[in-house]
Formats: C-alpha cells, structure tokens, sequence
C-alpha cells in the first residue's frame, strides 16, 4: 500500500492552484531527492491540485540563483512527463528580504508569477526589518506586486494586529499557510492566522510544502470548518492564476 493510500481523500482543496511550496529537489529545506518531490506532487494532485508553482527559497541558507532553480525545474518537468504525471507546474522562489534580495532586486534579477508580477518573500520569523516600508515601496517601484508569505508566522506583529492593516496598506498582499490552522507551528501562529481570516486580510493561500509530514496537516486543515471560512471572508486569488 502506498504512503498516500493512509490518508483519506476527502480532503479536497478549495482552490486548483498551488503558490507556495519547496517541491525542487535537494536546492533548499523541500524534497530531498527527486523520489519525494514526485511523491509531495502526487499528494497536492490528490487534493484536487491543477497547477503548482514552487517556489524554491532564495536567502542566506539557500543562496539559490535564478538558474539554479530554473535548471531544477526543468529536470523535474522531464521526471514527471517521463512518468506520465498529469499537473502543471510553473516556477517562481521565495525571497528572503535581505541585502542580497534588495540586489536581485535592483537588477531584475527576479523570479515572479501571473501577468501581475508576483513576487513572492518572506521576513525574519524573530526581528522586523528596520525599512520594511521602503522595501515594500522598492518592491512595488521595480514593478512587481509584493506577496508576502506566511504573515501568522512573525512573533514581532502578533501583539499587533494593525501592522497588518499598514503593511496591507501599503499594497502588500498576504498567502497565510493554511496548515497554520491546525498549529502546525504553534497556538499563538493559529491564533493570528484566524485574525487575519476573520478581518479579511487574507489574499492567497499557499501549502508551503517541505516534506511528506506536511501532508497529513495539509489534510487535516482542509478538512477543518476554517478552512471554509477563508473563503467566507475574503477574495482568495489562488485561482485567478489557472
Ligand atoms: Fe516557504
């Protein structure tokens, strides 16, 4: 029996697109090997997945180069044509906002989605960046719509709901991890994540899938009576991106 057969398949995604996950093989912390990333693939198409765009992190820790990650996208499209694998799957990365991203930046150097230019990055979990908002701004200037990844994650805005509503004002979109629903991470994480479903703060949902203990959760949270309020709540983008 396959690891996936023990999971149920009643835990349908509510949207056919993907924009957050680390499914590349053996370039960041995501699938290890090319067997994981098929298996990780085969799993989100079990959830009712059309389309994935993975987004391989670019940071310090993995200091991925746009062709880095383009060369592994293209073997992992020739492994899953080899093995008849039916899903779309398109490439971006996940920015870590650091000096090295502000260079990518000022050079274009940069891996985006949709006809908006979506660029996806993240912060530090534990200290908030002292220029934030003249990032966001350089963000925006260079011509790309900034998304920021996992927002419930950042110890520094929980206390403080209305950084949200600033950042958000600043034309930043958000992608919560949906997993953050059944605390994954932690209570505190899952708390937030709430806050931000029921004030409307919520643009895109992403897996944001490292490894197969991902799955389970990802079940779990689709499943959940939040999951459905996302949707209740706010304009969810996934989907404009099929
Ligand atoms: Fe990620």
């Amino acid at each position: 029996m396959s690891f996936l057969k023990f999971f149920d398949s009643n835990s349908k995604s509510l949207v056919s697109v993907d924009i957050h996950s680390h499914l590349i093989p053996s370039i960041d912390d995501g699938a290890k090997d090319m067997e994981r990333s098929i298996e990780l693939i085969l799993a989100l198409k079990d959830m009712g997945y059309k389309k994935l765009i993975t987004t391989p992190h670019v940071s310090d820790m993995f200091p991925n180069s746009t062709k880095t990650i383009l060369d592994g996208y293209a073997n992992l499209k020739l492994e899953l044509k080899k093995r008849d694998i039916d899903i779309e799957i398109e490439v971006a990365a996940e920015y870590y906002a650091d000096d090295t991203f502000e260079e990518l930046l000022k050079n274009r150097d940069i891996l985006t989605f949709g006809k908006e230019k979506y660029l996806l990055f993240e912060l530090s979990y534990f200290t908030l960046p002292s220029d934030l908002d003249s990032l966001i701004h350089e963000i925006k200037m260079s011509g790309y719509t900034p998304i920021l990844a996992h927002p419930e994650r950042y110890v520094y805005f929980h206390n403080d709901i209305s950084q949200y509503h600033h950042i958000k004002s600043l034309g930043v979109l958000f992608q919560i991890n949906f997993i953050s629903l059944e605390n994954y991470y932690s209570l505190e994480v899952t708390n937030v994540v709430k806050k931000l479903i029921v004030e409307g703060l919520v643009d895109f949902i992403g897996s944001d899938i490292h490894h197969r203990r991902y799955i389970k959760f990802l079940k779990k949270s689709l499943n959940s009576s939040l999951y459905k309020k996302i949707f209740k709540k706010n304009t969810i983008l996934n989907d404009s991106l099929l």
